[in-house]
């Protein structure tokens, strides 16, 4: 890509396009960690010191990072580690672990893989331990410096934080969280997790080791802060190589913004959800409307991609059943037409289903019971039908009372669109009951 200055001669506009959808597509798809994270200054100061008292003077420490998915807890990490980093002293001499509680499901598996990521397969050997705290111990121990008389600092990073309490006796948390408040190694660990009550899950004699610091990441901007935001994430910077062209882009940018259907459209999105990762997720639809022939984006590009943000999460997993699936989704949308919503079973439901097969020569739908068990199955898995009352576990399942999740415009509007939907399928939901 050419390295032009600012000042240099306009490029061609198709270079333009080309290069704004590189820069806001790396922005906007994550590739690229922000120089500096809007609106968690306070969080990221806060954790960057904690962080260099272990990396710098050898402190040991524990934190919590908690906030819900998508509020840029893993972000946050990132951009401090990165910032750690830049310290000639601290990368050369940092260990890190990382491990994830949807990964290593038990506290052998994590300290397996502890070894791993320490480089220690080979100290480690096929010697046996007594215990976790012993095998631990022995990892930190090998850790030691030539002339063994310091520690190199180790950040010990636990994603799904919550998870790891739920392994045996809480051992690796225990352990850890032992270590960090002893003198024995400088160990940071940092717990990452989307559970508020996490304290709540620790034993006590676990809890009483951690240290009690927690950075939220529980921002909730107001709607002129959001829709700031969305004009910052979309405008280009000052280093774009043509000026011109960056100028008019950010003039367009803002009045898009000031649109007033787009603000509306924009204010549905706010209500329903406030993060960073969904916001990208419709602007990097509007971005891929752009094109030579359209270098910016028009509010209606916004509002169709709204839309298609917007499109009922049901109705798209719809588009994931079978036809045996979807055809019983259809006979309880009969059943529902008929008995006004009130609860049927299982049994009514197939019976439905074989006055329809019934009506057709051909064999092709000939399904076994307990397949057709196994797809209502799947259905209440995809909580698409739910039992109307749980307690009643007693009555045999065909015989449970059930209820039809989606409305009927849901089911029609998504059978519209189902791929390959067999003709006489979509006529027998179109039809009367009967
Ligand atoms: N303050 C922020 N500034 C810029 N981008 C952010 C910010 N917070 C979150 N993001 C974006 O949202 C995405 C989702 O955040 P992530 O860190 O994966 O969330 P979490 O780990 O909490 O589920 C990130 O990749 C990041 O690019
Ligand atoms: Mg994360």
């Amino acid at each position: 890509m050419s390295k032009r200055k600012a000042k240099d001669a306009p490029l061609p506009v198709g270079e333009c396009i080309s290069q704004v959808q590189d820069i806001l597509r790396k922005r906007l798809c994550h590739q690229q960690l922000p120089d500096t994270p809007e609106g968690v200054e306070a969080q990221h100061k806060h954790l960057l010191g904690l962080l260099k008292r272990t990396a710098v003077h050898g402190e040991s420490n524990s934190v919590l990072i908690v906030g819900p998915r998508g509020s840029g807890k893993t972000m946050l990490l990132k951009c401090v580690l990165r910032d750690l980093l830049e310290e000639k002293e601290v990368e050369k001499n940092l260990l890190q672990v990382h491990l994830n509680g949807l990964l290593q499901t038990d506290d052998r598996i994590a300290l397996q893989e502890m070894t791993r990521q320490l480089h220690l397969e080979n100290v480690v050997g096929d010697k046996v331990f007594g215990s976790f705290a012993e095998n631990l111990c022995f990892l930190l121990e090998a850790l030691k410096k030539g002339d063994r008389s310091s520690s190199r600092p180790v950040l010990f990073v636990l994603d799904e934080f919550d998870l790891f309490a739920h392994h045996k006796n809480q051992t690796l948390l225990y352990n850890l969280f032992d270590v960090s408040q002893s003198a024995q190694a400088p160990v940071a660990v940092v717990g990452v997790t989307c559970r508020l009550d996490v304290l709540e899950l620790l034993e006590k004699r676990v809890k009483s080791r951690f240290s009690h610091r927690q950075i939220h990441l529980l921002s909730n901007p107001t709607f002129s802060q959001y829709l700031e935001r969305v004009q910052t994430q979309l405008s280009l910077q000052d280093d774009f190589p043509d000026e011109t062209f960056a100028q008019d882009w950010n003039a367009s940018v803002k009045t898009l913004c000031e649109d007033k259907s787009v603000q509306d459209a924009l204010q549905r999105h706010y209500n329903s959800s406030k993060n960073f990762r969904s916001n990208h997720m419709l602007l990097m639809l509007c971005l891929s409307r752009v094109s030579v022939a359209k270098p910016a984006i028009k509010p209606a590009d916004l509002l169709e991609a709204s839309r298609m943000c917007l499109i009922d999460a049901q109705a798209n997993m719809l588009h994931g059943l079978s036809i045996l699936e979807l055809c019983l989704i259809i006979a309880m949308k009969h059943l529902n037409d008929v008995y006004e919503g009130e609860p049927f079973n299982l049994q009514m439901v197939h019976n439905e289903f074989k006055k329809f097969l019934q009506r057709k020569s051909n064999s092709m739908y000939n399904f076994e019971q307990p397949v057709i068990m196994k797809a209502f199955e799947h259905l209440q898995q995809l909580e698409m039908i739910r039992p109307v009352d749980s307690s009643s576990v007693k009555t045999q399942r065909e015989y449970q009372l059930m209820r039809l999740m989606l409305d009927n415009t849901q089911v029609m509007e998504a059978l519209q669109k189902y791929p390959q939907c067999p003709t006489d399928v979509k006529q027998w939901a179109m039809s009367a009951y009967g």
